[in-house]
């Protein structure tokens, strides 16, 4: 057999570490000759045993048949792979492997796999037999020079990872490189974040071969090694080498450190570097993100940390950046891969600290954080205390700048290195011959990628001197190579990167190597969308292949490898200048010496071109500039002679001057001095001028030099303004012009920046916006801006500036926060050229800077916003005129008990003329103002309790408007009253006591609509329905009032319309409605919804009339979508869910369009929607911004996985859980069935996160049919479908009744008795009335009837009895029972009667059950009167004092009845009924009609006593005379009410009918069906299925 060499690295004093290639026959016989056993026991996970076992089996059999004696056993065992298997349960399986097998004391374990395999493996040879001798065979890159080595072995609990094990050192550990082949890159990226690591802490060339070779590096796994290359050295290829001694380097260090340190005291704290806040991400992000990636995250965090801490230079930062790029790390918590989980919404800084303050290094309550003090060495032998407010000012997102004066006045410093400079350096040195030290290069995303892109195309190499402060650039001539196939130079969007590029690729010669036969280049979605047109259409017609990947015109480019043909090139630069110079730099290379001719007028940015020009004579190529020999006028074609540019030996990259203008503003706005030492009057960049352009002029003495600059401010509040300065040669530096202009005394007249409007982002617009937070007032010109300058005195305080992603706007917003503070959101902005700017700020020039987090910022803000605003704060309507608001306001007022104010009757008494009058004296725009100095009184003086309905113009002006808003944010509901504007104009036709409008109302209404969306909050959908003739609005139907008073009480707050049983711990339900148009639904309404507690509009599924007809995708439009709302709440007094799911969640929404889906959820927030289904894998930022409107309403967050991947008791699933906690009121996950398992699994996992305290009610479902049984079992807001609904909204969906059966029998709702005691009951509809509504709604429980004499031993044993349901009690016990109840009810206590018992359920210190006594009577009165009666009441009549008359004398006052007649034969028992409700104003009369004269007649009649004691005939005795005047109220609609039960009509019901027709007449039945009905959900929680239950106990009756 072939030698095998391989590579010994010794640990804790033995070289038990054996590295090498295709190890496995070596493997087999060192551990069987030298570790002798009688029993070999292999372990590993499915993915190696696929690729390895049989190897390994064949190998060892072999091998033990040439061994002397007896035969040891070889056994191997597989497990799952992944993480979920390093657990208790784990470790159990393997046990029981070994003990089934009679392995003992000397059995050999192996382990083979990753780090899973490694360290339970490890732990399991730890302990069994009271601990194995083991061998670790890692196959992961992280496995073999991280985990395998040092001993340490663990199994997770569901407390944490790894926090059960041992050390337990392997006998040895082979490490095999050839194992990586079949890794996924992925993995092998993961283990190069170790790897990385390693280097970073302690070796710096190990580091700097990590980072220039990467490209080999990859290579040598990507290649398979056929016939066990590498096996011996001689057969090992270059890049076999060179993978192995970067594991072998690595391994080094760590056994070295281990052996120093083996139980982690202190040294070994170095390998933990990344590891403190790489391991609070992991915890968070596990196990989507791997520990690689979250660590190589951590590290630049900790790196970042360390800068800051003044320790670590921004080239150590840079470089750890650019080489953890380099092998495909995330480097931010913003890389697309982390900041798309839904998870990493829960990456706040308190969360991250929090999960740091359990890590198992640090001591007490401090954090110890690995410290670099550059790339290779820490600042510490050990991890450093570092204090949590540096942690959190890294971890944070925003900067919050302390004004003050710089501490280190007079400030000295350079800023970094240009970013146009080193970018033309890059290039330059790359194509040159020879060696140059490029010194003070920026480090930043620019210069990464570009250089990534030249190593990429082997184009030079590079590598880092003076600890990484010089580059050493070895040019490559211009020979390039064409990327290995599948790898595109990904540039991120880096613009100057990718426009230089661009021609670099056309210059690469293609070679018979290359397995690519294109040079491909791409950037992120948002480079993706820039320009590049020009400049590919000029290289296209000179001959380059280059193509288009995607959108004509931008990136990616497939570039062809065939060279740069030259000659002439003719080029359209009137966009971006970046063009030429890219032409210009590759020039020299082309075949022919290059006539470069712009065209398109106009060149832009000339000073950059002379950049280029002057740069590319510093290496030693000159270009010539054509003048026109008639005018001596420079033309815009220059010539490039063919040749190869010279490195110089050094090239000083001048620092950055449009960098350099903040700390110099800062001088001038702080009245402090500062020198910028690298930049002056011999600069190439026209930024230089800002100091004597701009400063100068404001008041500042400036100096300079050739090469520095020095300005001294002047004392603070004293700089000038400048009447107009142009900055065309300095555009850059406007912003940070424009912000001292907001200082400075007068107006500052900005110029020639209009294309400012076209940068990273309209930075004109954003300057304005941004400073008007301030206060700070600013004019928009063509080609610039007027700044309004402000003492500093008078600037607003406290304010956070967005930055639109643009390092500009935030450097120079924080020059402007030092005098007066604020907070710069998205404060890493600043990476594109100064990434140490805030250090810099602090360290440097003196400045503190504090992190702040913007999630609590937000919670802040949501705190002040509408989400808790008092719940009396005066609601305001705004709305169309002829909308409806006086209605709307008055009902609203009234169901809310407040105060109605009409804004116009205000200014009327104010103004004591009427509004049309003001109008035609002093016309509209003095009323305006007028009306805008009332809004801001009323909203001063009305806080609380009024409903203020505001004239139709009110937002015409924008402070009216600046007002409503700023109530909506943070005082109060601000509701907009809207109405079909057809149904105004109709309206408005007609009426005419405000003045007109003089011009077309739908014009007015197009004009006004956005404004009124802007200032509210809420939107109330007002469809009144009928105008009748005579113009007044029809009388609404109850279903609006109904409908207006739940939407004001639960936008205040007031009662929201939530489920009860949801928020008492019941089951609860929903109907899906899958209607395309709801109103198909109204017909059936009632048996919809019958059981269930709301309704859920599925509005992906909602299809307008005019849509029906449409194939394909279609979104329903907001307006439809609003009337749908209104439709439904008019129907049903349920609350309503609203979803929209798209197709990849079942439903029929388009997936791509979530802008639409984000603005329909805001929708259903404005209507308040009682309950808003929200996916959560929508972006975190619209998350929390609905979260922040939804004021009463509850967010369902909600994730759906059809794949039928998901696993109930996987990791996954308790993700998803989490994330959804984070914001939703209730929790939903939807997963899908393949087995009735699956539903076990669901119900365990629903256990175990409800049995947590403050759990959220979580809706968790199965979908399909094998997940039916999870419908039934699922407690909160179960989906339910109806027979009558076109289709089911999910499959295996279960109606209501269904699932009420399926409990039943599977024993979780067990029959209940209910009955009815008293005497005689024989025909009583009460067991008509229960049955019924049991059997609609499939409830098991039976209602019978206990007639007796006398509460006796049978009532008392079936009120004690375990299935005693509730009760009915009638005459005679309504007192009687009373002894045997707990508790009473207040209105069983005032009214002294019970006429129903319910037991419930106490969670008190006792669990059980009390019985309760109530009296629904009343209820039953009240709803009976309300039905028929809305207006008030100004006098009632009851006839009788008995118990009866207590309920409906109780039922009156309840009703604000303002006199109650009370009249009874025996008059002494009136009086005294009527001194028992002392506040209900009754009057006792003598007779029955006699009410005082001139008094109100009653509208409302209740009569208490039999039919029989009442009569109209004046002959009969001992019976009450009735006659026609009783009736005589004819105000408006009145009520009679006749409690007597039989016979149908009584003479008192009867004479009503000969009385006037405003007269509803209601006989006892309706009584009992109302209180019944309550009754019935006293008892059950469940709604009483009313219609079909009236019907038939209504046919029981009659018959
Ligand atoms: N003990 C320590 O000091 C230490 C240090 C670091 C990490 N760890 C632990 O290591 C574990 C992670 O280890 P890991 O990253 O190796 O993960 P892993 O063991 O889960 O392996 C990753 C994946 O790659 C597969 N795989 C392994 N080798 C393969 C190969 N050669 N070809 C194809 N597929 C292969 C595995 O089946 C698995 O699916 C974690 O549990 C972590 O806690 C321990
Ligand atoms: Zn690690």
């Amino acid at each position: 057999m072939a030698e095998t060499d391989v590579f010994k690295v010794s640990i804790l004093h033995k070289e038990s570490i054996h590295c090498g290639f295709h190890l496995i026959p070596y493997i087999a016989r060192t551990v069987l000759n030298t570790l002798p056993s009688s029993t070999y026991v292999l372990i590993t996970d499915t993915n190696v045993a696929n690729f390895h076992l049989n190897e390994f089996e064949q190998d060892f059999e072999r091998e033990i048949g040439t061994l002397q004696g007896s035969e040891p056993r070889f056994l191997s065992l597989v497990i799952n792979p992944g993480e979920t298997s390093k657990s208790r349960e784990g470790k159990a399986n393997i046990e029981d492997f070994l003990l089934l097998n009679r392995c003992t004391r000397d059995t050999v374990i192996l382990a083979l796999g990753g780090g899973v395999i490694g360290d339970l493996v490890g732990f399991v040879a730890a302990t069994f037999m009271r601990g194995v001798r083991f061998v670790q065979i890692p196959t992961t890159l992280l496995a073999m020079v991280d985990s395998s080595v040092g001993g340490k072995t663990a199994i997770d609990t569901p407390h944490g990872k790894n926090l059960i094990g041992a050390f337990w050192q392997p006998e040895y550990i082979f490490i095999d490189a050839a194992f990586l082949e079949t890794l996924p890159s992925r993995e092998f990226s993961n283990g190069m974040a170790e790897v990385v690591k390693t280097a970073a802490i302690w070796n710096e060339d190990e580091f700097m071969s990590l980072e220039s070779r990467s490209a080999e590096i990859f290579a040598a796994i990507q290649t398979p090694s056929a016939n066990f290359a590498g096996r011996s050295k001689a057969t090992r290829s270059t890049a076999q080498e060179l993978l192995l001694s970067v594991i072998v380097g690595s391994i080094s260090v760590k056994a070295h450190i281990v052996t120093i340190d083996e139980r982690e005291t202190g040294l070994r704290n170095l390998v933990n570097f990344g590891h403190t806040i790489g391991h609070a991400i992991e915890a968070i992000l596990t196990p989507t993100i791997l520990h690689g990636e979250c660590v190589s995250v951590g590290m630049i965090l900790e790196g970042e940390i360390s800068r800051q801490m003044g320790i670590l230079s921004q080239v150590g930062v840079g470089r750890l950046t650019r080489c953890l790029k380099a092998y495909n790390l995330p480097v931010t918590l913003t890389d697309p891969r982390i900041a798309s989980l839904p998870a990493a919404k829960q990456l706040t800084v308190d969360r991250l600290l929090d999960i740091m303050r359990i890590d198992k290094k640090n001591s007490g309550p401090e954090k110890k954080i690995v410290i670099l003090s550059r790339i290779g060495a820490t600042y510490e032998q050990k991890a450093t205390i570092v204090k949590d407010a540096i942690i959190a000012k890294t971890l944070s997102e925003a900067a919050r700048v302390i004004p003050g004066v710089p501490s280190h006045h007079p400030v000295t410093m350079a800023t970094p290195g240009s970013k146009s400079i080193s970018n033309r350096a890059l290039v330059l040195a790359a194509l040159a011959r020879g060696t140059c030290r490029l010194k003070n290069l920026l480090h930043s995303d620019d210069t990464q990628v570009m250089m990534a892109a030249l190593n990429e195309l082997k184009g030079a190499s590079f590598s880092w001197e003076d600890g990484g402060e010089t580059l050493v650039v070895k040019g490559g001539e211009g020979s390039l190579s064409v990327p290995r196939k599948g790898k595109e130079l990904y540039l991120g969007n880096a613009g100057t990167a990718a426009r230089f590029l661009t021609t670099v690729c056309t210059l690469v010669q293609s070679s018979p190597n290359d397995d690519a036969d294109v040079t491909i280049i791409t950037g992120n979605a948002r480079m993706k969308q820039r320009p590049i047109g020009p400049l590919v259409t000029a290289l296209q017609a000179n001959g380059s292949k280059i193509e288009y990947q995607e959108s004509q015109g931008c990136l990616p480019l497939a570039i062809a490898p065939q060279g740069l043909k030259g000659s002439n090139i003719q080029l359209a630069a009137s966009v971006s200048s970046q063009y030429v110079s890219s032409i210009l730099l590759c020039a020299p290379y082309a075949a022919e010496p290059v006539t470069l001719e712009l065209t398109g007028g106009q060149v832009i940015s000339q000073p950059y071109i002379d950049m280029t020009i002057a740069m590319m004579k510093t290496f030693g190529v000159e270009v010539h500039r054509r003048t026109d020999p008639a005018t001596g006028k420079k033309l815009d074609i220059y010539n490039i002679p063919k040749a190869v540019y010279v490195n110089p030996e050094v090239y000083n990259i001048e620092s950055d001057a449009s960098s350099a203008t903040y700390p110099l503003a800062i001088a001038a706005i702080t009245g402090t001095s500062c020198t910028i030492d690298n930049i002056g009057t011999a600069s190439l960049q026209g930024d230089a001028r800002f100091a004597k352009e701009v400063l100068e002029k404001m008041g500042c003495s400036v100096t300079q030099t050739e090469t520095s600059t020095t300005v001294q401010g002047p004392p603070i509040g004293q700089l000038k303004a400048i009447e107009e300065v142009d900055m065309e040669v300095m555009t850059d530096a406007f912003l940070t012009a424009t912000v001292l202009s907001a200082v400075a005394q007068g107006k500052t007249r900005i110029l020639g920046i209009a294309n400012q409007r076209v940068k990273e982002c309209n930075r004109i617009r954003a300057m304005i916006d941004e400073l008007e937070k301030f206060g700070v007032e600013t004019v928009e010109l063509d080609d610039g801006l007027e700044v309004i300058g402000k003492p500093i005195k008078e600037l607003k305080q406290d304010i956070s500036v967005h930055c639109y992603d643009d390092h500009r706007v935030a450097m120079a917003f924080s020059v402007l926060s030092t005098v007066i503070g604020g907070t710069i959101e998205e404060k890493r902005c600043v990476e594109k050229t100064w990434p140490n700017w805030w250090d810099d700020l602090e360290n440097k020039i003196g400045i503190k800077v504090e992190g702040v987090d913007l999630a609590s910022i937000s919670s802040e803000a949501s705190a002040s916003g509408t989400q808790n605003h008092d719940a009396d704060a005066s609601v305001v309507l705004i709305g169309m005129r002829g909308s409806g608001k006086t209605f709307v306001g008055e009902h609203a007022a009234s169901a809310l008990g407040w105060t109605c104010v009409d804004a116009d009757t205000h200014f009327e008494i104010k103004h004591k003329v009427n509004v049309r009058e003001y109008v035609h004296q002093h016309g509209w725009a003095a009323f305006r103002d007028a009306e805008a100095i009332i809004l801001k009184e009323l909203l001063e003086e009305k806080t609380q309790k009024h409903v203020i309905s505001l004239g139709g113009g009110i937002v015409e002006t924008s402070a009216a408007r600046d007002l409503l808003k700023q109530y909506a944010a943070a005082k109060g509901p601000v509701v907009h009253i809207s109405r079909p504007i057809d149904e105004v104009v109709k309206y408005l036709g007609v009426e005419t006591s405000r003045p007109a409008y003089g011009e077309p109302i739908t014009e007015v209404y197009r004009r006004r609509a956005p404004w009124y969306s802007e200032c509210c909050n809420y939107e109330f959908i007002n469809h009144v329905g009928e105008v009748r003739d005579d113009g007044k609005l029809a009388v609404a139907q109850k279903g609006t009032r109904d409908e207006i008073a739940r939407f004001f009480k639960h936008v205040t707050g007031q009662k929201p319309n939530l489920s009860a049983n949801l928020a008492s711990g019941r089951r609860s339900y929903f109907l899906c409605l899958t209607y395309p148009d709801i109103s198909q639904a109204l017909p059936h309404i009632d048996e919809l919804s019958e059981g269930v507690d709301a309704l859920e509009l599925r509005v992906d599924l909602l299809r307008s009339p005019k849509d029906y007809e449409s194939i394909g995708h279609i979104i329903p439009s907001a307006s439809y979508v609003a009337d749908q709302i209104a439709i439904l709440r008019r129907a049903s007094s349920l609350p309503i869910i609203f979803t929209v799911r798209t197709k990849a969640q079942g439903g029929a929404f388009p997936d791509d369009a979530e802008v639409e889906v984000i603005q329909l959820l805001q929708l259903a927030i404005r209507l308040g929607v009682e309950y808003v289904d929200i996916e959560i894998a929508l972006l975190e930022k619209q998350i929390r911004d609905l979260s922040s409107r939804k004021g009463s309403s509850q967010l369902i967050a909600s994730w759906h996985d059809w794949s039928g991947n998901m696993k109930w008791n996987g990791p996954l699933v308790k993700e998803k859980y989490d994330t959804a906690v984070g914001f939703g009121d209730i929790v939903k996950i939807v997963g899908k069935a393949n087995s009735i398992q699956d539903n076990f699994d669901l119900y365990n996992f629903v256990t175990s996160v409800q049995s947590k305290p403050r759990a959220k009610p979580i809706i968790a479902i199965n979908m399909g049919t094998a997940g039916q049984m999870s419908r039934t079992l699922n407690f909160t807001f179960t989906p339910t479908s109806h027979p009558l609904l076109p289709n089911k909204a999910a499959p295996g969906q279960l109606s209501f009744k269904q699932i009420q059966h399926s409990l039943h029998l599977i024993g979780l709702l067990p029959t209940q008795r209910f009955y009815l005691f008293g005497n005689p009951i024989a025909h009583s509809m009460s067991p008509t009335l229960h049955n019924t509504a049991f059997e609609v709604l499939g409830l098991p429980h039976h209602y019978e009837l206990l007639e007796t004499t006398e509460i006796d031993e049978t009532v008392k044993m079936a009120i004690v009895a375990p299935d005693f349901g509730g009760a009915s009690v009638t005459i005679p016990f309504k007192l009687d029972v009373i002894p045997l109840l707990d508790k009473l009810t207040p209105a069983a206590e005032v009214i002294g009667a019970v006429n129903t018992i319910i037991p419930q359920v106490t969670n008190g210190e006792e669990k059980g059950r009390i019985l309760v006594g109530d009296n629904t009577d009343w209820l039953g009165i009240r709803a009976c009167i309300i039905e028929r009666k809305t207006d008030p009441i100004h006098a009632a009549l009851v006839i009788g004092a008995g118990g009866t008359a207590r309920a409906a004398i109780y039922a009156l006052q309840a009703l604000d009845a303002e006199k109650i007649y009370l009249c009874n034969r025996t008059i002494s028992k009136a009086e005294k009924l009527a001194a028992a409700f002392p506040d209900a104003r009754i009057q006792v009369l003598n007779e029955i009609t006699q009410w005082p004269n001139g008094s109100v007649p009653p509208s409302v009649i209740i009569s208490t006593v039999p039919a029989s004691a009442t009569t109209t005939n004046s002959e009969q005795s001992n019976a009450m005379l009735l006659s026609n005047n009783l009736y005589d109220y004819r105000d408006g609609p009145a009520v009679v009410v006749d409690m007597a039960y039989k016979p149908a009509e009584t003479p008192l019901l009867k004479l009503a009918k000969t009385a006037g027709d405003n007269w509803a007449t209601v006989p006892g039945l309706e009584v009992l069906l109302e209180q019944g009905y309550v009754q019935f959900e006293e008892w059950t929680g469940r709604k009483c299925p009313r219609n079909t239950v009236a019907k038939k106990v209504r046919e029981g009756y009659s018959s």
